[in-house]
């Protein structure tokens, strides 16, 4: 999990950083917390300590360190830097150079990115100072977190409260995910329905399946950290919406699954059926519970709309995903239901894994390839089978971070002798393992982001960018 340095000014709001701990703690990441001395004046360095579990930084010059440069480890130590609060003089410090206590220097000597979150006084927050350091920060590669309007310490009303903890975890959490997930689904649009439906009989009692929705889940989850804005439909399950949604649908019977379906599908990229939509329902709906008597009972079924051939019906641009769970002659049916519905692809299950963590599916495509892909867990396989569809375009960019980085001589194979699936073979670790933290491609990342910056500024480098951009088409080619 990633280190986070969290550092807490001399801000009302330091009382808030309480529960920014507590709340990455819970999700995991190592917490280390460095105060300003103004902050242990509001809140004390005990409780940081007692939350974060390890040691707060006030005093560079605490002699019970030993031999080591402290401020430097704790710049390395970390992957991010959260300051909040952050206050103005903070802010004014840092945007002039100045580092004279432990928190200013360990930001003035780290590599990692910045965050502030500002808070203070409405006057402080509209003083023209503080805005051109600002700019000039950002100038400089620090990210800022805006203050929010509300009620301030100060008994009025006004822009300068510290955004709501949640949300500033929020944002870190965006942060780690773009840095660490291969965006291939940048600004697509899915939808996504998951779990199972439920068909009423009386107030007490309904037709429904063992689908446990973790399938749909874990898709939905995979799309939006691949970059997608994603909408699920969900019918009832046990799960939590996953985090980065665009929107969380919760629906009951399949009618209602497929009014909210059919509403979005109409304007999207893609659309993926995971539900396990009900096929038949009960005819009659008893208002009453009803009574238990003495003789048999039947209960009449009228089909459910089909969702999914609907969907196959109404595509024009969509790229339209099926999933089929069979009990037998799976491939056979599942390629019947893909010609049938019109899907561009789908995917092959046995029945016999509804409601399981793992699933081995297989994948069929339009143009009739068919991929069988190994036993995984769910949240594993959801980026498999997407990686599997959409990576084409990571291959892309990832060959135009080589060029970009100079690796010539891959770009020189991959023109001329070393065929595109080779090329993919090569690369398969980084390809197929998304949240691998590869040291490699981000290494390869941060030499592309300051190599661009750099081609962006000079005018001669504009001409070599033309040039790689030529090749990045070559590679499109080459790639499809
Ligand atoms: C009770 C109290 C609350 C304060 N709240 C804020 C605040 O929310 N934001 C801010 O920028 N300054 C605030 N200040 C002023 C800062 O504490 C002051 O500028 C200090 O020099 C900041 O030191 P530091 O940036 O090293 O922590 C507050 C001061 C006091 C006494």
């Amino acid at each position: 999990m990633k280190n986070i340095l969290l550092g807490i000014t001399g801000g009302i709001s330091a009382y808030k950083s309480a529960n920014i701990v507590s709340q990455l703690k819970k999700k995991g990441y190592s917490v280390k917390v460095i105060m300003t001395k103004n902050a242990t004046k509001i809140i004390t360095p005990l409780t940081f300590e007692t939350l974060s579990r390890n040691k707060v930084y006030v005093d560079m010059w605490d002699e019970s360190k030993g031999y080591e440069v402290e401020h430097i480890s704790l710049a390395e130590w970390a992957d991010l830097v959260l300051v909040a609060p952050t206050t103005y003089n903070v802010i004014g410090k840092i945007a002039n150079g100045i580092a004279d206590d432990m928190l200013t220097t360990v930001i003035s000597a780290t590599k990692v990115p910045v965050f502030f979150a500002l808070a203070m006084n409405e006057n402080m927050y509209n003083n023209p100072i503080l805005s051109d350091n600002v700019d000039k920060l950002k100038g400089y590669g620090y990210r800022f977190i805006e203050a929010d309007e509300g009620f301030l310490a100060c008994n009025t009303n006004g822009k300068g409260r510290l955004k709501k903890e949640e949300e500033i975890i929020e944002i870190i959490e965006e942060y780690f995910i773009k840095k660490d997930y291969p965006q291939v689904l940048q600004g697509k649009t899915v939808v996504i329905t998951a779990g199972p439906t439920e068909e009423p009989l009386d107030p007490v009692r309904f037709i429904t399946n063992l689908s446990s929705g973790k399938m749909g889940y874990s898709l939905a989850e995979a799309c939006a950290k691949l970059g997608a804005q994603v909408t699920l439909i969900s019918g009832p399950t046990k799960l939590e919406p996953p985090m980065g949604l665009k929107k969380f649908i919760s629906v009951r019977t399949a009618l209602q699954m497929e009014k909210e379906t059919l509403k979005y599908y109409e304007n999207i990229d893609i659309a993926i059926a995971c539900a396990a939509v009900g096929d038949y329902r009960p005819k009659i709906y008893y208002k009453e519970k009803i009574k238990k008597s003495d003789s048999d009972f039947s209960v009449e079924l009228i089909r459910n709309p089909d969702i999914l051939y609907q969907m196959g019906l109404l595509k024009k641009n969509q790229f339209l995903m099926g999933f089929a769970a069979e009990t037998e002659n799976i491939l056979e049916n599942a390629t019947l239901k893909l010609n049938k519905k019109n899907l561009d692809v789908i995917v092959a299950n046995d029945a016999s894994n509804m409601g399981n963590g793992n699933n081995t599916v297989t994948l069929v495509e339009k143009n009739g390839k068919i991929t069988p892909l190994k036993r995984e867990k769910k949240s594993e396989l959801a980026y498999t089978i997407l990686l599997k569809l959409f990576s084409k375009v990571t291959m892309v960019s990832l060959m135009g971070i080589l060029i970009l980085t100079g690796c010539s001589s891959i770009i020189s194979n991959s023109t001329g002798k070393e065929k595109y699936s080779d090329l993919e073979k090569k690369y398969s670790v980084i390809l197929k393992k998304p949240r691998l933290k590869s040291k490699e491609i981000d290494s390869l990342k941060n030499k592309y982001i300051k190599l661009n910056s750099r081609l962006e500024r000079n005018e001669e480098n504009k001409k070599l960018k033309k040039e790689i951009l030529k090749k990045v088409v070559i590679l499109e080619d080459l790639s499809s």
